[in-house]
């Protein structure tokens, strides 16, 4: 039984202002004097800041290659043209995060019980240094969100206002942009705050958010799912295991679930459409929580993070049709009338991977060992056995196997969290990490306003006609 539960969202506490932060590197030390995130990521600041330098100066003159027209319409697809340093993605091997894969994450961070998953609070800090942390590091960062997690009123007010049925994502965005009004940046930038500082404000802002999110998220679901019966923040709970506690699950195996999930969901190169789109904005010096909404946007569509959602529709029609133990030839003909009505296999294909996405191998592990028995586990495997190969038929899909989304709605609904409209949400909480730890690199480098040269058929039929 949740003992926290605290009543209708109409009943929340009122508004209340964020608490000042301080620009300067203040938070350099926790209470038990351990190294602190800012002050870590200060000391490392100056000597990259040099090597971009150095950089350009060496070698800013080089081509990196050749553009051809269809990736000029292709979706600008394989053009590299921008600097992401949190991650990258290897289109054989998948995801390395500062190049780490998910298996060295997995025996390299500190966990919250023996052996367990990493603690996302871990890679968020390996992400920001590009070092892994010791477990006190972690904690001291678990402590920071916990101390930033402060909702103001005025938040839970604004989303109250909102219908129930409006999407999740919606909801996210809005409680995101709605949060806003309390941005350090947007504050010292409007003061005149010298560029070379912007770094500091967007880190407090970046680290208000993340601390934020668990909350908010848990808001959205509880006020679109559960009544709006509210649960208070664990008090000693990490950042993850939190987001499961306030949702209302304490399942350990969820929590260890959530941990993972937070984890792998949280970075994949820039080029994508919700990292990219965070990158673009922040580049016209827009604040990290208008930066963040923008890409929560970009996430919510079909083909990038709402994928999730539309795994376990597709799913739920499978079974609807098929009952819950199809043979494969009848799973065979119904990818094949997907694909006949002009539809996508959600969950399937990948703009840069050429193999099975190692995200879905590490949720795949997570399965075999906590639900191996679950017959929609049974069935997901038993699509990577069909799916692929009906893709590969077509003759066009550049990479039929599966990526992150076929496998996360199992997890999740294997642990009681059904409602599948939200499992964008919780990709969107776990993209922060990425997208705002290199937004805070972004300003820390200097990096310049995003403006790719735009062209119109004409002046490619021109220049390409004798
Ligand atoms: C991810 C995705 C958008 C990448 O798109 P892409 O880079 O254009 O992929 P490709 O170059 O392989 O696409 C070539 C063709 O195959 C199609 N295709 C790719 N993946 C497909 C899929 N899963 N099901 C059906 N068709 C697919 C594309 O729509 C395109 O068709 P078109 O030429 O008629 O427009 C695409 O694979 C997709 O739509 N997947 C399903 C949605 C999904 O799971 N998204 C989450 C990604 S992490």
């Amino acid at each position: 039984m949740l003992a926290q539960a605290v009543g209708k969202l109409g009943l929340a506490a009122g508004a209340q202002a964020l608490p000042a932060v301080s620009l300067s590197l203040s938070r350099c030390f926790s209470a038990d004097g351990v190294d602190t995130l800012k002050k870590t990521l200060s000391e490392l600041i100056p000597e990259q800041q040099e090597r971009l330098k150095a950089l350009k100066k060496t070698h800013g003159a080089k081509s990196l290659g050749d553009v051809t027209v269809d990736m000029a319409i292709g979706g600008m697809r394989g053009i590299p043209g921008m600097l992401w340093e949190t991650s990258l993605l290897d289109p054989e091997e998948g995801i390395r995060f500062r190049g780490l894969s998910i298996p060295e994450l997995q025996a390299q961070l500190p966990a919250a019980v023996p052996g367990g998953q990493p603690l996302p609070e871990g890679l968020l800090w390996l992400l920001l240094t590009g070092k892994v942390p010791t477990k006190e590091q972690v904690t001291a960062v678990t402590e920071e969100l916990r101390e930033r997690s402060h909702l103001p009123g005025h938040v839970k007010r604004v989303l109250n206002s909102m219908p129930d049925d409006a999407h999740p994502m919606t909801q996210l965005s809005v409680g995101v942009l709605a949060l806003q009004s309390g941005s350090h940046f947007a504050a010292a930038y409007t003061r005149g705050t010298h560029k070379t500082k912007y770094w500091q404000a967007v880190y407090e802002d970046s680290m208000d958010l993340i601390a934020k999110l668990p909350q908010l998220a848990a808001i959205i679901y509880r006020r679109t799912y559960k009544n709006g019966d509210l649960i208070h923040p664990h008090p000693t709970m990490d950042w993850a295991g939190n987001l499961a506690f306030m949702m209302g699950y304490e399942n350990p195996g969820c929590l260890e679930m959530m941990r993972m999930y937070q984890t792998i969901h949280s970075d994949h190169e820039g080029g994508n459409v919700s990292a990219h789109t965070t990158h673009l904005v922040g580049s016209a010096l827009s604040d990290p929580y208008l930066s963040y909404a923008a890409g929560m946007n970009g996430l919510a569509g079909p083909l990038h993070g709402l994928a999730n959602q539309e795994v376990l529709r597709w799913l739920k029609d499978l079974t609807a049709k098929l009952g819950p133990n199809p043979d494969k030839e009848a799973v065979r003909k119904y990818v094949e009338d997907t694909l006949a009505s002009g539809k996508v296999v959600p969950g399937y294909g990948h703009a840069v991977l050429r193999k099975t996405d190692p995200r879905y191998t590490c949720q795949r592990d997570f399965a075999s060992r906590y639900m191996p028995e679950y017959p929609l586990f049974k069935l997901v495997s038993n699509l990577y056995e069909v799916v692929p190969e009906v893709l590969g038929k077509t003759g066009k899909i550049k990479n039929p196997w599966p990526n992150v989304d076929a496998h996360s709605g199992v997890l999740l609904q294997y642990y009681g969290i059904t409602e599948e409209n939200f499992y964008t949400v919780l990709f969107g909480v776990s993209r922060a990490l990425g997208v705002l730890a290199q937004g805070v690199w972004s300003r820390a480098l200097g990096l310049p306003i995003e403006r790719p040269k735009s062209l119109t058929m004409e002046m490619l039929e021109k220049k390409f006609t004798a």
